[in-house]
C-alpha cells in the first residue's frame, strides 16, 4: 500500500483526496493533503479525516510519501513536481503540465534524471470510445488519413467561474484560458490518436467575458498529408463536442460517448480508380457501420467517482507493480506544444512551425502577462 499526498485541494483536487481516502484507488491511501488556504484545507482534512499542512516543504519532511498527486493552478505545477521528483517520490501532476513548453522540457529532465515514475491526469484518455479510434487509426485500418475536424465547444465556462478564482482565465495566472484549461484535454487526445502535426495558424477571441484570455480558438493543424481544424469555445449553449477524422479507407464520426464507425469495403483511391462516372460508381462506394459506445457501466462509475479516478488507478497500479503508465507525464509537453503554438500564432499572425522555440514562447508569455488587461486576448 502506497502513501500519497494530494497537494492543492480545491474544486479538483479534493475530489482525488476523497477517492485515495474513499479506498477507490488500489493499492493507495491518503496520508496527508496540503494547501496554502486554511479554509479549504481544514474543510478536505475533516471530510478525508487526514493530516494537513500549508507547506509541502513541511509536509514532505513530515510525511513518509511514496506518491504526491499536484492539483494547483497551472504555474506551480513545475516547481512542485521537480521537488517531489529529485526525492524520489513518484508525481502524478493535473494538466497542464506546464504553461510553457521550455519549463516541461526542464521539468521532463528532471523526471529523466530520477527515475521516479512521473504522470498527467490526461483522463480522457481513459475513454474507451476514443482507445477504439486510436487503434484504428494506429493500426491503419482507416487507411491515410485525409482530414480531421475537432469540435470542442461544450465546456461552458460563466463569468461566475472566472471571477471565483483569481488565477483563472489570466496570463499571469493561468497562462491561457480555455485552451490550456479545458481543451488541453481534447489536445492531447487529438495528438494520441493522429500524433503531431507539423505546424499551426490560429486565431483566438475573447466573446462576452470580461476576461484577459481567449474563450474562442480556431486553428488549423498542418501534418504532412492532412489538416485537423480545431474548434473550440466557453460561451456557447447547448455545445458540440465531435471529432471527424475521414481516412482512404473510411470515416470516424466521435463524440464523448459514441463513436460512429464506417468502413469501406474498397479504399478511395481504388474507388477513384474504378470510377467510370463523375460521382464515383454506387457499388464501389459500400461501407460497413458499427457504433462503439462508453457504456453504462462506465457512466455510472465515472459519474460517481469522476473519470480522473481511472488515472489514479492506472497509476497506482504502475506503482505498485510497475509496467506503462497510460499517461506518462513525459507526454504532457506534446499538448502544450500544440497550446502554445496556438497562441504564438494568433499574437504573432503568422504560421507556427511545430516543435516551436520553447524559449521564444516563454519570452512573449511574460511579456502578456506584464501587460495584463481585462477586455480580451
Ligand atoms: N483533470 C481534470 O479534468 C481537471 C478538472 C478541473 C481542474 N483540473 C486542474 O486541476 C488543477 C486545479 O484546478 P482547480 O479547478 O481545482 O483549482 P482551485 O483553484 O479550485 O484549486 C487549487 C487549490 O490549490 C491551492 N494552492 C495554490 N497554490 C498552492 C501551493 N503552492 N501549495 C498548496 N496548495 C496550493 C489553492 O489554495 C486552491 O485551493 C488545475 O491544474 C486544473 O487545470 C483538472
Amino acid at each position: 500500500m502506497k502513501n500519497f499526498a494530494v497537494i492543492g485541494v480545491g474544486r479538483m483536487g479534493s475530489k482525488h483526496a476523497v477517492n485515495l481516502a474513499k479506498g477507490r484507488v488500489k493499492g493507495a491511501r491518503l496520508a496527508c493533503i496540503c494547501d496554502v488556504d486554511k479554509a479549504t484545507r481544514e474543510k478536505c482534512a475533516a471530510k478525508c479525516k487526514t493530516p494537513a499542512y500549508a507547506d509541502y516543504k513541511q509536509m514532505a519532511e513530515a510525511e513518509k510519501l511514496d506518491a504526491v498527486v499536484i492539483a494547483t493552478p497551472h504555474y506551480s505545477h513545475v516547481e512542485i513536481a521537480k521537488y517531489f521528483l529529485t526525492r524520489g517520490v513518484a508525481v502524478l501532476t493535473e494538466k497542464p503540465v506546464s504553461v510553457t513548453v521550455e519549463w516541461a522540457e526542464e521539468l521532463n529532465e528532471v523526471a529523466r534524471k530520477s527515475g521516479a515514475l512521473f504522470g498527467i491526469m490526461y483522463n480522457q484518455r481513459t475513454n474507451n470510445v476514443y482507445a477504439h479510434v486510436r487503434e484504428l487509426v494506429k493500426s491503419g485500418r482507416l487507411g491515410a488519413i485525409r482530414r480531421a475536424n475537432i469540435t470542442v465547444t461544450d465546456w461552458y465556462r460563466s463569468q461566475f467561474y472566472y471571477d471565483m478564482g483569481g488565477w483563472r482565465a489570466s496570463w499571469s495566472g493561468e497562462g491561457g484560458g480555455t485552451l490550456i484549461n479545458q481543451c488541453v484535454h481534447q489536445l492531447d487526445v487529438m495528438q494520441w490518436i493522429l500524433g503531431m502535426p507539423r505546424s499551426v495558424t490560429a486565431v483566438c477571441r475573447t466573446v462576452n467575458r470580461n476576461i484577459t484570455t481567449e474563450n474562442e480558438v480556431l486553428a488549423n493543424f498542418a501534418y504532412k498529408d492532412f489538416n485537423a481544424v480545431f474548434t473550440a469555445s466557453a460561451h456557447e449553449v447547448p455545445g458540440v463536442n465531435m471529432m471527424e477524422i475521414a481516412g482512404d479507407r473510411g470515416l470516424i464520426k466521435a463524440g464523448k460517448f459514441k463513436a460512429d464507425i464506417y468502413l469501406l469495403e474498397k479504399s478511395e483511391e481504388e474507388i477513384n480508380a474504378l470510377s467510370r462516372r463523375d460521382y464515383g460508381n454506387k457499388e464501389d462506394k459500400k461501407y460497413k457501420k458499427y457504433t462503439v459506445r462508453y457504456g453504462l457501466f462506465r457512466l455510472i462509475r465515472d459519474g460517481l467517482r469522476g473519470q480522473q479516478c481511472n488515472i489514479l488507478c492506472d497509476f497506482a497500479r504502475v506503482l505498485n507493480g510497475g509496467g506503462k503508465l497510460l499517461a506518462p507525464g513525459e507526454e504532457g509537453i506534446n499538448g502544450l506544444q500544440l497550446i502554445n503554438g496556438v497562441y504564438a500564432s494568433h499574437w504573432t499572425g503568422k504560421q507556427v512551425a511545430l516543435p516551436l522555440d520553447g524559449k521564444a514562447y516563454t519570452a512573449m508569455l511574460k511579456e502578456r502577462a506584464a501587460g495584463e488587461k481585462k477586455g480580451g486576448c
